[in-house]
């Protein structure tokens, strides 16, 4: 995964540069690092941990004003995240640096000509191979190595390179793994992604797959790596405001991101929907195609995963439509005959996401149309899909996935009465409803995070415990999944998500006293149904928390704890509230743990690798 930052310009000092990491580590933190050119020299200051670190390694020089820098942070891949393996990578001399992002599948036997060739290794990562290949190839020209060096990879990855001997120059290589490049005045930059630079430019090149990009302080040249031809590129102005990726004083971007999800589902509606209609301007040109569309497919990982089985429940419920739905990565390799006539449906917040866009090039190969669902408009996923459903929630910077799933939630929702109706397979009167009490949404998301202070004195009750059983049935079942991912995530206690029926088939001999049971139990046509589960574990000594509607004494009387959401007619609004209660709880566990919640162990925001 990894986040790159790399600068040539008029001079920038390092302490701006490495505010613009700070917004990749996102991407990755477990080490970090920066190469620049100084006084003609190449200086390098890397380590393990945060950049937070690293800037005050840095204290005395952070107002070094450097005309040529690279950066990075990084989720360790090949070899432990110590100093020696995080990135810049340098050559033997010294005089030749790299950042890569990315995996290099046949750096073991280009390691071994390397060393046959005399060449010394300092880490374990396939991304020193890269810059030791470089400079193999290196006589007078960095773009001409690169470029004969990269034919060389097979692989993913994004570089940025520099040359003390060409001390103007930064190279920037796209294959497979993201990279823009901002445009500012008398510098350029180049970048994993917009946050980065969005203090310096907001006028960005999305460089394609395969492309190599050239860059001095007043100009950027940029071209196809097979052909070495030169091509043009276009300029895009990024619309997303610094402010909308700061904590804007909360304490974390997960409590931030939290509590900005009632407006994200009021700004939903009114994009997609006017005079009782749903309405998706970017689906035009595709009506003909979805009404004769005969399969539709779901693939994504994690909890745009989770997002997609809620979605499956409510399409099925309301109309004659079905849909499969997997997991990118198990998606990716089953041998589905997918035809011309297939939709797949790829939700992703990042657009990055390794499994969900090799996936998406599986199904294209097949002749099936994509539809992503995703909250980056300038990724991968937007660029590869046949038509996109931006999910407007704004930049999400916390580890742990929250606005963004309500909003896939809310976006599918009322893609799925768009199609269903398209396609003649719900009735009016029930599309009308539904989407008028979808409108409710907003006010009874606020109601939840307002009773926020009970939630975080359950949470508190319930930190002791050394694990966690989710559970729920029907169209609560992903949500017993997407909250027990919540709590794993950021808490690190171990949490599985059940669906309730299945606890008799295994889980169950794990419960005990010591055992936290989580069971969604709102009103709906399973109530019952989870009462009796409710009853079973609790005969058992587990301790049952439940989540339950306003009103339901039985399923209080029997739980331990009770989250209360308000009672809803339409039910198919539960999973929305019980994902604000679940979050929730899974912050305040980690925050009385003293868990670090924006950034957890081992995790990266978006998975670049497979
Ligand atoms: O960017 P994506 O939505 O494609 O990411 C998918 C998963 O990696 C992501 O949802 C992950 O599971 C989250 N950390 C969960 O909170």
């Amino acid at each position: 995964m990894c986040g790159i930052l790399g600068y040539v310009g008029k001079g920038r000092p390092f302490r701006d540069l490495l505010g613009g990491l700070t917004r990749l580590e996102y991407r990755g933190y477990d080490s970090c690092g920066i190469a620049a050119i100084k006084n003609d020299k190449l200086f390098l200051k890397k380590r393990s941990g945060k950049v937070n670190q690293l800037k005050k390694d840095l204290s005395k020089s952070l107002k070094t004003v450097s005309s040529l820098c690279i950066l990075h942070t990084r989720w360790a891949t090949h070899g432990k995240p110590n100093r020696a393996n995080a990135h810049p990578h340098i050559n033997r001399e010294s005089n030749l640096s790299l950042v890569h992002n990315g995996i290099i599948e046949n750096f073991l036997s280009l390691k071994k000509e390397l060393l046959a060739k005399g060449y010394k290794f300092s880490s374990e990562t396939d991304s020193e191979v890269i810059v030791n290949l470089i400079d193999s190839l290196y006589t007078s020209s960095l773009e001409e190595a690169v470029l004969k060096a990269i034919a060389k990879l097979k692989g993913s990855f994004a570089l940025g390179v520099i040359s003390s001997s060409e001390p103007n120059k930064l190279i920037a290589v796209r294959k497979s793994s993201p990279l823009i490049i901002g445009l500012g005045k008398n510098e350029n930059f180049i970048a994993s992604d917009v946050p980065a630079i969005l203090s310096f430019t907001k006028r960005i090149i999305y460089l394609k797959d395969g492309q190599m990009a050239m860059l001095n302080k007043g100009s950027v040249r940029i071209c196809d790596i097979k052909t070495k031809r030169k091509v043009a590129y276009k300029i895009d102005t990024v619309k997303i405001k610094l402010e909308d990726a700061q904590k804007k004083g909360y304490t974390h971007f997960m409590l931030k991101e939290m509590f900005e999800q009632p407006a994200i589902s009021t700004k939903i509606l009114s994009s997609y929907s006017k005079n009782q209609k749903v309405h998706f301007s970017g689906l035009k040109g595709c009506e003909t195609f979805l009404k004769q569309s005969k399969k539709v497919y779901i693939s994504a990982c994690g909890t745009a995963y989770h997002a997609g089985y809620v979605a499956k429940y409510f399409l099925e419920k309301h109309s004659s439509l079905n849909l499969e739905i997997d997991t990118s990565s198990e998606f990716r390799y089953r041998q589905i005959e997918m035809g011309k006539n297939s939709l797949l449906i790829a939700i992703s917040q990042s657009g990055e996401t390794a499994d969900t866009l090799a996936a998406v090039r599986q199904a294209k190969k097949q002749g099936a149309k994509i539809l992503s669902v995703c909250n980056v408009v300038g990724s991968s996923l937007v660029k590869e899909s046949d038509f996109a459903i931006p999910t407007l929630a704004g930049p999400e910077i916390g580890v742990a996935s929250t606005k963004a799933y309500s909003a896939q939630l809310l976006c599918l929702f009322l893609f799925f009465l768009y199609f269903a109706k398209l396609k003649g397979a719900i009735k009016n009167k029930e599309y009308q409803g539904l989407l008028k009490s979808l409108k409710k949404l907003p006010s009874l998301q606020r109601k939840i995070l307002a009773g926020g202070k009970d939630i975080r004195r359950i949470a508190k009750a319930f930190s002791k415990f050394g694990s966690f059983l989710f559970l729920g049935r029907g169209i609560n079942y992903p949500s017993a999944l997407e909250g027990a991912l919540k709590l794993k995530e950021i808490s690190y206690i171990p949490a599985e998500g059940y669906a309730a029926g299945e606890m008799k088939h295994g889980p169950i001999a794990l419960i005990d006293e010591y055992r936290a049971v989580v069971c969604i139990a709102v009103n709906d046509n399973l109530h019952e149904k989870m009462l009796s589960n409710i009853q079973e574990a609790k005969a058992r000594k587990g301790k049952i928390l439940a989540i339950i509607s306003k009103g339901d004494k039985q399923a209080s009387n029997l739980a331990y704890k009770s989250i209360v959401i308000p009672k809803v007619d339409n039910t198919d609004l539960n999973p929305f509230l019980a994902a604000i209660c679940l979050q929730l709880f899974a912050y305040y566990v980690a925050k009385n743990l003293g868990c670090e919640i924006d950034q957890p162990r081992n995790l990266a925001k978006s998975v670049t690798v497979e």
